[in-house]
């Protein structure tokens, strides 16, 4: 079967009406500009659904900066291609509206707000940002109708605020977090890397490395949570460093074993965002 590509609203709608009900269906939400942690996403969408759709929105509403949007890599011809080589016999639509107004109306007045998951964290350094995704992830969402979502556990702040709204609004998708995809240097892939000098790319291996080590060397809460103040206090390339409860990143307490590490290291003028999951004993 041929990829189908839509880049209007009402024809996405039709393919999505003729589809029968018993189809399971697979959706990863993208930005474009595909790498191997999107690759990973789709493959796991085709071992566990009939049809994947895949969107590609550079989404205005999330950028809190014009500069960062206008500078985000867009490569819509190289994405299809890059889907179409790994596609096998998978059945694929790809939803990359000719403009925004495809998925967001016209003077929207209305957003998702998961506050105050939204506020804090990356949400302090991106006022707005946080909103803009939950709004445009709530819209693909109500177009696609999937089973099941998937997104990157880079994210992972993003991904535990669609859990919670898809869980709020009591939405009828399975949202899937799957693990980062790296390069071999440990550095998390992310679109923006590409705007990393190879000395910046040097510098940049102590935010991976850092956060193994405090997951290998510290195994009690209170000494990782002295240690972390530690590093930020000696590095000032930290934008964050923030030790919390996985499941809802609130702040935890040593009754908590499930923690997350959730990090922003600033190398030249990119913010590198990275965590680590860890499990403490009591
Ligand atoms: O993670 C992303 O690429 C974006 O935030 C998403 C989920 C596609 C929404 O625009």
């Amino acid at each position: 079967v041929d990829i189908k590509v839509f880049t209007h609203k009402k024809d996405l709608q039709n393919a999505r009406k003729n589809i029968r009900e018993e189809k399971k269906i697979g959706f990863i939400p993208t930005m474009g500009n595909l790498h191997e942690g999107h690759i990973s996403l789709i493959r796991e969408s085709f071992n566990q659904n009939d049809i994947t759709f895949i969107s590609i929105f550079v989404n205005p509403l999330q950028f809190d900066q014009d500069s960062d949007l206008k500078r985000y890599p867009k490569t819509l011809q190289e994405d299809i291609k890059l889907i179409e080589q790994m596609k096998g016999n998978h059945e694929v639509i790809i939803f990359a509206p000719e403009s925004a107004h495809e998925i967001l109306p016209q003077n929207l007045q209305t957003q998702i707000c998961v506050s105050p998951l939204n506020n804090m964290i990356e949400g302090l350094s991106r006022p707005g940002h946080f909103n803009g995704v939950t709004t445009v992830v709530y819209f693909l969402l109500q177009l696609v109708k999937p089973r099941n979502a998937y997104f990157g556990k880079k994210d992972f702040q993003q991904f535990v605020i669609i859990k919670k709204m898809v869980s709020d609004l009591d939405i009828d998708v399975t949202i899937q977090g799957l693990e980062t995809q790296r390069e071999k240097s440990g550095l998390a892939l992310s679109s923006r890397n590409q705007f990393l000098t190879s000395q910046d790319h040097i510098i940049a291996l102590n935010l991976r490395n850092t956060l193994l080590q405090l997951k290998r060397e510290f195994t009690q809460f209170h000494d990782l949570q002295k240690k972390i103040k530690d590093i930020k206090k000696n590095d000032s390339s930290w934008d964050y460093l923030e030790l919390r409860r996985a499941s809802d990143l609130a702040t935890p307490s040593h009754s908590d074993n499930q923690l997350v590490i959730l990090a922003v290291y600033k190398v030249g003028s990119v913010r590198l965002l990275d965590n680590i999951e860890i499990t403490v004993s009591q």
